[in-house]
């Protein structure tokens, strides 16, 4: 039997069946909870049961302690509901989020190439259209796994039913080998999405610095093409580190779009400084970019995508180049390699 949620503060009414979790329903009606693991592990999706009950599923200590069970709260994403629940979350509102319903979608894999010796491009057509923001991420299931593997979208939302991920490999990781040697062409799979909030804050209306390493190019050349595309004439600047050139994927596509759009700008940075043909900047892109504009970053918008250790330094140099906070966005999703 079919439950009622409300979430406080908003307002918001949403129906949730039998054995959902609360933030499967929300997100699949349009209505945004903080996430990032969604399996019970990280305490994003954390909410306080003011009224009814609820079954806290598979929460983990970790992210949901003892004290906190008894207190009232619950994981929205294990939870789910006993009877008509009101909630209460922190809801950052987020004036740039169009909050499109989650669902499932079918798709089949069309195209699939080495972008990299180590990542592998996956283009799936899909069965029906599903909307996103450009920077937004899908689950790919893969019936050998339990849990979905999460990816960004690397195709912009004018491409219709075909898109593109890509799929850095992490040797010691369980699906991503899987992945680079198991899935072929004409594979159909369940895809669920979009989700996320890493996408362009239009509103702020503030040139674009992008800072990407290793497969997390996907979602900023998503949101470049996409800006470029509908016309967006604000300076964007995409760094994109990467250890040598067999690494540095999609050059050609970036320094052609930076002939065609005077706004956009590309910095392709290579951390192994050994290689003699290489004629391009060399280190990493934090340093290459704190350079080129000279320690200042205030006025712009930041996004970066990439190895924790890359993101962490980048928030360093741009926060020391007075860059608030609010200004520097990063993807948080968390998935299983
Ligand atoms: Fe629910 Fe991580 S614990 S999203």
């Amino acid at each position: 039997m079919a439950c009622r949620l409300e979430i406080e503060p908003t307002g918001n009414i949403v129906e949730v069946q039998e054995g959902q979790t609360l933030l499967d329903a929300a997100l699949r009606q349009g209505i945004y909870l903080p996430h990032a693991c969604n399996h019970g592990l990280c305490g994003t999706c954390k909410v306080e049961v003011l009224e009814g009950e609820v079954d806290l599923g598979n929460a983990s200590y970790f992210a949901l302690m003892e004290s906190e069970r008894e207190d009232g709260y619950c994981l929205a994403c294990t939870a789910t509901a006993v009877n008509d629940v009101v909630i209460e979350a922190d809801i950052d509102v987020d004036v740039d989020a169009r909050n499109i319903p989650v669902k499932d979608v079918w798709g089949t894999v069309v195209k699939r190439e080495m972008l990299t010796p180590r990542i592998l491009g996956l283009w799936i057509e899909l069965d029906e259209d599903l909307d996103f923001q450009a920077g937004q991420y899908i689950n790919y299931h893969i019936p050998v796994f339990s849990e979905p593997r999460a990816f960004s979208l690397a195709n912009q939302p004018s491409t219709g039913r075909i898109i593109e991920l890509n799929i850095g490999i992490i040797p010691d990781g369980e699906a991503t080998p899987w992945i680079h040697q198991n899935v072929k062409v004409g594979d159909k799979r369940k895809i669920t999405g979009p989700f996320g909030r890493f996408f362009v804050k239009k509103s702020a209306n503030k040139p674009m610095i992008f800072f990407a390493g290793g497969s997390g190019l996907s979602s900023p050349k998503s949101m470049i093409l996409d800006e470029l595309e509908n016309g967006c004439t604000l300076p964007i600047t995409l760094f994109h580190g990467a250890r040598n050139q067999e690494e540095l994927y999609y050059a050609n596509l970036f320094w052609d779009l930076e002939k065609k759009y005077s706004n956009f700008k590309y910095v392709p940075v290579l951390s192994n400084n050994e290689d003699p043909s290489w004629k391009g900047e060399v280190g990493f892109t934090n340093d290459v970019a704190k350079r080129m504009y000279d320690g200042q970053f205030a006025g712009n918008k930041a996004y970066l995508c990439g190895p924790p250790m890359m993101t962490e330094a980048c928030i360093k140099v741009l926060m020391q180049g007075r860059l608030f906070e609010k200004d520097i966005h990063t993807e948080k999703f968390f998935s299983k390699a």
